[in-house]
């Protein structure tokens, strides 16, 4: 049996191909459109590894899914694959809706074909997990409890608006035809691999090349920080124990504003990596003009999670943080490589 992994070469994706591989001997399918944010370099520590495929292809493609979930006889579906940045689906919504909503419903259908062919005891088995976001409860109050199950969908953004809508067809699929799916609703993810357009990469990069830190209004919004491999082994958990049907919030009970997470990682660059001429990394932060519809407050409510299987993060914000700080400082090869010409151009244009 196989699991058949979307999104693979992605930030959130890779982390969790290669926490598998570290504790795991079954085959694995990699599947990824391998757009701007997918990087094979993310992944090349497995070439040698007969357990996985890569297969560089689309989630709505229909054809291509089917014969490898029939191929690799694939007992269950993580699907990470999706544009993922909010900046980018605010000047250009298409691709959020192609890939999130359109995306999510040819894998439903894909998976929903393959399931209704197989055996009793291998339906049973089957799972089809789906990866989403906290973003779809919409902004919370400085006052209001952290976001969990129950509460309602009130996404803000184009990104979020495609997430929410994913999640419903996922639900739907499970309410109508029984197809055993999960949902993951998490947090904000850091660590290795993240690709720089995003907060915490973007800023460790900019520090280092002296240019300034874009923090966007007045650098008050909260985000909850989740350290990627906590986030790895929480759907590996999901993934085993979960209840079919079920959604579960994921996140780091780290709540900080974004200009405390750029201060704090100002402070580990003047630690690890101090300026010749002595001054701080800080000094280069700036207030730029706030993102559009910018939700003020996200916080993740993971109490589910731990009381019915059992998970906690492993990383406090400053030892996960700390972790990603040097991870990039010793990999500023794959940043050169992974910002494309593509990224670039777009940095060019929206970022002017
Ligand atoms: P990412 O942008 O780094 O990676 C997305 C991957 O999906 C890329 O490798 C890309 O090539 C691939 N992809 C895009 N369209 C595809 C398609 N049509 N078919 C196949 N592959 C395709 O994103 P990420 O940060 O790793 O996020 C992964 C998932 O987690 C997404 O669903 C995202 O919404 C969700 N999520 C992310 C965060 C976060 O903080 N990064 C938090 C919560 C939820
Ligand atoms: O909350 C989960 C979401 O986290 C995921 O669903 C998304 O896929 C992921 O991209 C992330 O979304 P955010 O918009 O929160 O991430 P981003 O890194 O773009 O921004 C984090 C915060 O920092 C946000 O409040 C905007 C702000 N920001 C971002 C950038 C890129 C800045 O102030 N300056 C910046 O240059």
């Amino acid at each position: 049996m196989t699991i058949l992994v979307t999104g693979a070469a992605g930030f959130i994706g890779s982390n969790f191909v290669l926490d598998w591989f570290s504790q795991s001997k079954e085959d694995l399918v990699s599947l990824d459109l391998l757009t701007y944010a997918g990087n094979l370099e993310n992944l090349s520590s497995l070439n040698d590894n007969p357990y996985h495929h890569f297969v560089q292809g689309n989630i709505s493609d229909r054809d291509l899914v089917s014969s490898l979930l029939k191929k690799y006889q694939v007992r269950a579906i993580v699907n990470f694959a999706a544009e993922s940045h909010v900046d980018r689906s605010i000047h250009e919504s298409k691709d959020f809706i192609d890939t999130n909503i359109v995306g999510t419903y040819n894998l439903l259908e894909s998976a929903r074909s393959y399931w209704n062919d197989l055996d009793q005891n291998l339906k049973q088995d089957f799972r089809f997990l789906h990866i989403s976001s906290d973003e779809v409860y919409g902004s919370l109050d400085l006052t209001d409890p952290p976001s969990n199950e129950s509460d309602p969908y009130k996404p803000n953004s184009p990104y979020s608006a495609s997430k929410a809508a994913s999640d419903h067809l996922v639900r739907a699929w499970f309410q109508t035809y029984k197809l055993p799916v999960l949902t993951v609703n998490s947090a904000n993810n850091y660590g290795p691999y993240q690709f720089p357009e995003k907060l915490i990469p973007l800023c460790i990069l900019n520090a280092l090349k002296g240019k300034p830190l874009p923090i966007y209004g007045d650098g008050q919004q909260i985000r909850d920080w989740l350290y990627v491999k906590d986030h790895s082994a929480a759907i590996r958990e999901i993934l085993k124990q979960g209840q079919i049907g079920d959604t579960y919030n994921v996140g780091g009970w780290h709540e900080k504003t974004n200009l405390e997470v750029v201060e704090t990682l100002c402070a580990i660059l003047d630690e690890l990596k101090p300026k010749s001429n002595g001054k701080r990394y800080s000094d280069q932060i700036i207030f730029v003009k706030d993102r559009p519809g910018h939700d003020r407050r996200y916080a993740i409510d993971a109490s589910k999670l731990e009381s019915d299987l059992g998970w906690r993060p492993q990383e406090t914000f400053e030892t996960g943080l700390r972790k990603t700080v040097i991870w990039y400082l010793e990999n500023l090869n794959w940043v050169d490589h992974a910002a494309s010409a593509e990224y670039q151009h777009w940095v060019k244009k929206y970022y002017a």
